[in-house]
């Protein structure tokens, strides 16, 4: 399975990218070939296509676009690692999910959420959203309170001594997440 990690907000100081290292560290624990893809290094500008991508067969792509559409149609399995931003994506990544068609069809995702109450609205908005790409956006998730206040994570993705001590923390749910991604991707793989 390859799994790409992406990174929902390009925020100056953000703490996403801390967050999908951590992602990025506990998938290949288990030997997931991950990788993290950064919304930074795919600057867009506001989606404002004349018609819906998915009903334009003659759809121009403009060449910025075109590198993120290519690459997210080459892994597997996704992870998308949001913060809440006024109880909802913030807008850089709904902007990227709005130029995709067949991307992630028949391909399995799962949210990875943070916020100050675990990004929880952010997530099950995600998951919405993605379920209208035509992904199967699995049950399971993984959130993690207040990361730039609580340190609950470091800049190499090391979750905080306190929270991986936790039995029904956030490393259990993020190990089964990546479980179950795995048990889908190979699942939908095949089917497809
Ligand atoms: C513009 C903005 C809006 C926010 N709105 C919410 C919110 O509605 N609910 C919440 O729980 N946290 C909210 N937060 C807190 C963030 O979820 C938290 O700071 C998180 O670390 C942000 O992720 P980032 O550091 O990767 O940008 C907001 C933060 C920002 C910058």
């Amino acid at each position: 399975m390859k799994l790409a990690i992406i990174i929902g907000t390009t925020r100056q100081g953000r703490q996403s990218d801390k967050v999908a290292k951590w992602v990025e560290l506990s998938a290949k624990a288990i030997d997931i070939q991950a990788e993290i893809v950064d919304l930074k290094d795919y600057p867009m500008p506001f989606f404002n296509e004349a018609i819906s991508p998915r009903y334009n067969p003659n759809r121009i792509i403009d060449p910025a676009v075109k590198l993120w559409l290519d690459k997210i149609a080459s892994f597997d399995a996704y992870v998308f690692v949001t913060p809440e931003y006024n109880h909802s994506i913030p807008g850089v990544l709904k902007n990227a999910i709005d130029y995709l068609t067949v991307e992630l069809v028949h391909k399995p995702s799962a949210v990875v959420s943070h916020g100050s109450v675990g990004g929880v609205r952010a997530a099950t908005d995600l998951k919405e959203i993605l379920s209208e790409s035509q992904s199967v956006v699995i049950p399971k998730t993984a959130t993690l309170m207040n990361v730039g206040m609580t340190n609950a994570v470091d800049e190499n993705g090391q979750l905080s001594a306190e929270l991986l001590a936790n039995p029904y923390g956030p490393k259990i749910h993020l190990d089964n997440l990546l479980k179950e991604l795995i048990w889908y991707s190979d699942a939908l793989s095949a089917a497809r």
